[in-house]
This record gives structure tokens, sequence and C-alpha cells, in this order.
């Protein structure tokens, strides 16, 4: 009998055991489901800021008017009369990825219609703005995108460069 009772308070004990093993793997999961939620505070919400710095190409390769699209860092340089400007190449309206239609010389977006002009100016369709614009800059003739800044904003304004 006192085997049988030994044998009774073993399995007892192991359930126990069980049952605690539960009940602390239940709250580490717990921490840590807090400490990464609470790690996401900080973590940036866009994941865009993760982009790198695009070395492009020497700007002289990019003739005036051109637009030419960087599929790397899903953008587009611009060519202006007075620069150029790196445009991202998701519509404002509802994220389709907007083509450069060279026989119209626009941006055509393809899911409902709106049109950007080359500087990213919205111009027909529902897209709400112009497409935004990554922040570039000229080092040792090489034009160099940064793909972590995308900027929005209201309207183009003539001479905007980024
Ligand atoms: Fe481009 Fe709607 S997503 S017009």
């Amino acid at each position: 009998a006192r085997a049988l009772e030994s044998g009774a308070g073993k399995e007892a004990l192991s359930r126990r055991q069980f049952m605690r093993s539960l009940m602390w793997g239940s709250a580490g999961l717990f921490a840590l489901e807090a400490a990464l939620s609470g790690l996401a505070l900080f973590w940036p919400r866009n994941v865009k800021g993760f982009g790198s710095t695009i070395r492009v190409g020497p700007l002289a390769d990019f003739p005036v008017g051109s637009v030419t699209k960087v599929r790397e860092g899903k953008f587009y340089v611009s060519r202006l009369e007075n620069g150029f400007i790196a445009l991202y190449w998701r519509c404002t309206h509802l994220g389709c990825t907007v083509p450069w239609r060279e026989d119209e010389q626009l941006f055509h977006c393809p899911c409902h219609g709106s049109m950007y002009e080359r500087t990213g100016q919205n111009i027909a369709g529902p897209a709400p703005r112009p497409l935004d614009y990554m922040e570039s800059t000229v080092e040792s003739g090489q034009i160099v995108v940064n793909t972590g800044k995308i900027t929005q904003r209201e309207r183009y304004e003539p001479g905007q460069l980024t």
C-alpha cells in the first residue's frame, strides 16, 4: 500500500510540477509579449526608415527631361532643368506602383487613373497630393538618394528639389 501511496504521491508531484512549469511558461510568454510590445513603441513604424543610401550614378548621365526608374530603391530620378528630384513610386491614392509613361510624359497610375507631372505634382484622378519624394544630394558629381527619408508634400513648389 505504501508503494502505491508513494506512486500516487509521485504522480501528484509531477502533475504539480507540470502545472507549475505551465504557469511559469505562460508567465514567461506574457512577459516576453509585454517586452516586445514595449519595444515596438520605440521601433520605427515606418519600415522605410530602414532604407539605405543609394548612389544612383553621375548627374551628367541623366539628361534634362529624363525620368529614370531605380528599381532597387523604388523611386524615379526625374531630371529637371534646375536639378533633379527623387520620387517615390507609390501612388499617393492607394499605393499602387506608378509607371512613368514616356508616350504621355506623365506618371499614370494604372489602378484608378491618377496622373502626375514629372515633378510629381498630381494633375488628375483621385490622388490627394503629389508623389512623395526622397532626400537626395550630389556627392562628387554622383546622385545619392536616401531611401529612408520619404517626405510628403501638399503640392509641388516650382523649383523645389530634395
Ligand atoms: Fe493610384 Fe488609386 S492607387 S489612382
